[in-house]
């Protein structure tokens, strides 16, 4: 009640300052907020409680405290549901805060009467209908009203946080989206009326980017949560193929963003689905690593291979796309800093098939850049390259297999990683398999003499 007595003292301080320019009087009343010197401060009811800053933008939560808006859309998008000064517990409906705008003139009145820092009245928050109405007059309205409402949809993505999950939240914005995306992705870029394209560039030179690639890099800034993501496979059930032909193009940003929005795809995809994966797809991926499309492009399809090798017949179809060799490329390519974990995961799972394996082999330094990777990066990473090593030293161990790998150090890291912290299912594994071929290893003229002295058995 404190806050509400100072409130109406405050109210009556500006109302003097209004009808009677009285300033002396004012300055009576801000004396007893201590306003010496250079440093005013600021009344406690100016302060959000959560940012501790003067609220731009004050709003009122259903438990009658205000917060900035920012501050408080910020908490309850972390996922809490409780309003943070009394801990009251937050209905859906609480959720929406009322603007404060008595708080709000009065704030910017002090700040400016204190020529602490003026800042505008702040716009009304998006709505769905604000977007529903852009989509609207996109939709299927020929190519500059689509392009145009991409490029406002966009803006209002890029803007806030809150704008991107009230854009999500707008029925028939992502199928809109998903929308321009099939219906450009699939046609010949020839289809398209030279008119239209060169319109295009002239209207806007910085921008020479297609509609279909504006609407995928809309849905990729998105972050479409795992519900919308599953509606779109549903309702589009060759969004897939879509994609690919994004992946196809040679455009880098179709190539990033189609890389993207896959590995988002992937990752909500049903077993079922995975495994029915087609040929075409997995090629795409193993060329996005092949060409080095972008680091994170790169990171991307690395995450997806890994998410479809172990489905059905995945990783064959991946080692037949050339993936093995695209791999131990990557892992040499020492000056690339690529994801060295989640290749050496990749090659693993690739080595759970008898192609991948001879693959590996094949390669002249596959075997080498595998013992090379198996310490010093991360437990998972050494794990991975164990079991790889353990399946090919299984599967395939012709006397050459069994030589190259005394010869290029794979069993000295072996030994070594019985030695060091390099967690239990390594260290088995490793184990198992210098018990396994200990007959050709273990008194080998090749091992350094000092090593034999660890030598399990
Ligand atoms: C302003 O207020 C002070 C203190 O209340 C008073 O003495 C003074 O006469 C007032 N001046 C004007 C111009 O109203
Ligand atoms: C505005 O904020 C003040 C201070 O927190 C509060 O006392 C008042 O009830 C709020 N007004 C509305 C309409 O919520
Ligand atoms: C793409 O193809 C579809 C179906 O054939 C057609 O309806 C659409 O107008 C085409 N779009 C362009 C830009 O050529």
């Amino acid at each position: 009640q404190l806050g509400q007595l100072l409130l109406s003292f405050f109210i009556l301080g500006l109302h003097q300052i209004h009808f009677t320019s009285n300033l002396s009087r004012a300055s009576i009343f801000f004396d007893s907020t201590a306003m010496e010197g250079t440093s005013v401060e600021v009344p406690p009811y100016f302060l959000c409680p959560i940012s501790l800053e003067i609220m731009r933008d004050p709003v009122t939560l259903a438990t009658g405290i205000t917060y900035d808006r920012c501050s408080i859309e910020r908490w309850l998008s972390d996922g809490h549901a409780t309003c943070p000064v009394t801990q009251q517990k937050l209905t859906d409906a609480d959720r929406e805060a009322t603007p404060n705008h008595t708080l709000r003139r009065l704030t910017q009145a002090w700040c400016a009467l204190h020529a602490v820092e003026r800042f505008p009245t702040p716009r009304p928050p998006l709505d769905t209908c604000h977007v529903a109405e852009i989509v609207e007059e996109g939709r299927g309205a020929g190519l500059q009203q689509e392009l145009a409402a991409l490029r406002e949809i966009k803006a209002i993505v890029d803007e806030s946080d809150r704008n991107r999950r009230c854009v999500e939240a707008t029925p028939g914005a992502v199928e809109f989206l998903v929308s321009v995306v099939n219906n450009y992705a699939t046609n010949n870029s020839a289809s398209k009326s030279a008119e239209d394209l060169s319109e295009l560039s002239l209207d806007s030179p910085t921008s020479t980017s297609s509609p279909e690639e504006e609407a995928l890099s809309v849905i990729c800034s998105l972050k479409p949560s795992k519900k919308s993501l599953v509606r779109i496979l549903e309702e589009n059930v060759n969004f897939l193929d879509t994609l690919v032909c994004m992946l196809r193009r040679p455009s880098y940003r179709s190539r990033c963003y189609g890389i993207l929005l896959l590995k988002a795809m992937v990752s909500v995809m049903e077993p079922a689905r995975l495994m029915a994966v087609r040929t075409e797809v997995v090629l795409e991926v193993v060329r996005v690593v092949s060409d080095r499309v972008s680091a994170k492009a790169v990171k991307a399809a690395l995450h997806v291979l890994c998410r479809l090798c172990p489905w059905g017949r995945n990783r064959v179809k991946a080692v037949e796309a050339g993936a093995m060799t695209v791999l131990v490329e990557l892992l040499l390519d020492e000056g690339g800093r690529h994801p060295t974990e989640l290749a050496v995961v990749a090659i693993d799972h690739l080595c759970g098939c008898a192609e991948g394996r001879s693959d590996l082999v094949a390669h002249p330094a596959g075997l080498a850049i595998m013992a090379k990777k198996a310490m010093r990066v991360s437990l998972t990473t050494t794990e991975s390259a164990v079991r790889a090593l353990h399946a090919v030293a299984r599967h395939s161990p012709t006397p050459a297999v069994l030589q190259e790998m005394l010869a290029v150090g794979v069993v000295a890291k072996l030994l070594l990683v019985l030695q060091v912290d390099a967690g239990e299912r390594a260290r088995a594994k490793a184990k198992e398999l210098l018990k396994m071929h200990a007959r050709v290893w273990k008194d080998s003229p090749c091992l350094q003499v000092h090593l034999k002295a660890y030598y399990p058995c």
